[in-house]
């Protein structure tokens, strides 16, 4: 059976498959769903970036109502599942935001499925494009119109501002290439 995060982690695959050791960031990573298909199926490196705790700004009451204890199972979930490909991972217990001003260096893919409210997105999108090394891609999900988020605004306001074009992918995913 074919879930979403086959969708997803088939997305960035097939757009960093033909680079040697591809650099990818995964911002906001949860269980570690689509962590542990990138590991499996490329020889990439990825980093995993997630707070693993309640954000107030957080849009998303599913990630609002765990408890310490919740986010830390969520979080041990995620590393166990990545624990084989150790070489190939780092792991970054923080915000976009903290992770962006630690990480000095250029992806070829940055993913970002974390707070998905209008201004996180935007942020995240400010924070995360000057990374991407050229020719990379940006990208994220749930651009979709079936839930009250403000993923496909934040995206849409940026690419017009910035007259950049935006490919949907599957699983309502969106991305921009550099
Ligand atoms: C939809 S889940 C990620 C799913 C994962 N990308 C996958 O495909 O399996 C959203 C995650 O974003 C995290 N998150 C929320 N706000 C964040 C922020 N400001 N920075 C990084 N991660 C954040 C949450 O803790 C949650 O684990």
């Amino acid at each position: 059976m074919i879930v979403n995060a086959d969708l997803r982690s088939a997305e960035v695959i097939r757009r960093v498959r033909g680079i040697d050791y591809p650099s990818v960031a995964e911002i906001g990573v949860y269980e570690g769903d689509m962590s542990r298909r990138l590991l499996y199926r490329l020889n990439l490196h990825l980093l995993m970036v997630d707070p693993w705790g309640t954000i107030e700004s957080s849009d998303d009451d599913k990630y609002r109502a765990k408890s310490d204890e919740d986010w830390e199972a969520v979080m041990n979930k995620a590393l166990s599942g990545v624990s084989w490909a150790a070489d190939r991972v780092r792991v970054f217990h923080g915000t976009s935001k903290d992770a962006a001003e630690t990480f000095d260096e250029k992806f070829d893919l940055v993913f970002l499925d974390g707070d998905h409210g209008y201004d996180a997105v935007s942020s995240d999108i400010e924070y995360w494009w000057p990374k991407i090394a050229e020719g990379g891609w940006l990208g994220g999900h749930d651009y979709r119109t079936d839930m009250d988020i403000g993923v496909i605004e934040a995206v849409n306001d940026w690419a017009d501002e910035n007259i950049i074009q935006i490919e949907l992918g599957e699983n309502y995913t969106w991305w921009a290439r550099k």
